[in-house]
């Protein structure tokens, strides 16, 4: 998994969340013109082209392939996409299974927008879909490893400055983050990846 620390772009006020009943604010207009639903059968080709065409190497899109595999690390329906409007899928996120210490948890990784249609909402729909399907399934504690300006306005924060979860590798504290998707407090602890990650 990459390291995508290294963005220096400015950081982004958290939108605000949209409902049907929201002003229609950039934000929302942004998010409602991409619909997402979880990952079909059908859509696992167009996921994987997402993925080899957002990043410079394959690596991500073999992941991706790899957790589908492991019983232990997929999540079924914790695998989004918004589509385009011809209805093909653009963007893809994906939540597996990590544990910190003992206690289960999800890790976000890759997040994905074919390069078209980046910047244009389609990236924050699908995770705020998919963080949102991951509280109705039960999940408490998110975490991602990931461009530090982007994944605060889903509430993410430092991971181990705020909630005492560390990482498995000597990861910068602004890049590794969490989230409490139920508002309880975080268990405390070293994370652990799903195997295919190959993270030690
Ligand atoms: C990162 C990514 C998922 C974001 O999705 P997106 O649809 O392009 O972004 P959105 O339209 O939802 O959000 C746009 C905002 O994100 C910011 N943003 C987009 N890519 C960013 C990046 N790489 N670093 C920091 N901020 C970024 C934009 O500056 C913009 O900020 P603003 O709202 O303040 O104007 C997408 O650009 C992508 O697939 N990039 C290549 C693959 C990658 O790096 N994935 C993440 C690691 S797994």
């Amino acid at each position: 998994m990459k390291d995508m620390s290294s963005s220096t772009d400015d950081a982004p006020e958290p939108a605000a969340a949209a409902s049907p009943s929201a002003a229609a604010s950039p934000a929302t207009a942004a998010r409602l013109a991409w619909p997402t639903r979880p990952e079909s059968t059908e859509d696992i080709p167009a996921v994987r082209r997402i993925n080899l065409a957002a990043f410079d190497t394959a690596e991500e899109a073999d992941l991706v392939d790899a957790l589908r595999r492991d019983r232990s690390a997929w999540l079924p329906g914790l695998s989004y996409v918004a589509d385009a409007p011809d209805g093909t899928p653009a963007a893809h996120a994906l939540l597996t299974r990590c544990h910190v210490d003992d206690v289960p948890a999800v890790a976000l990784a890759p997040c994905t927008v074919l390069p078209a249609h980046q910047k244009s909402g389609a990236g924050s729909a699908v995770i705020r879909a998919l963080l949102d399907a991951a509280r109705a399934a039960g999940e408490r504690t998110a975490i991602v490893l990931g461009h530090p300006p982007y994944y605060p306005r889903f509430g993410f924060a430092p991971a181990a400055s705020r909630f005492g979860i560390l990482p498995p590798q000597p990861w910068p504290d602004e890049a590794f983050l969490a989230l409490s998707l139920d508002g309880s407090i975080p268990p405390r602890g070293t994370v652990r990846y799903a195997a295919p990650f190959g993270i030690d």
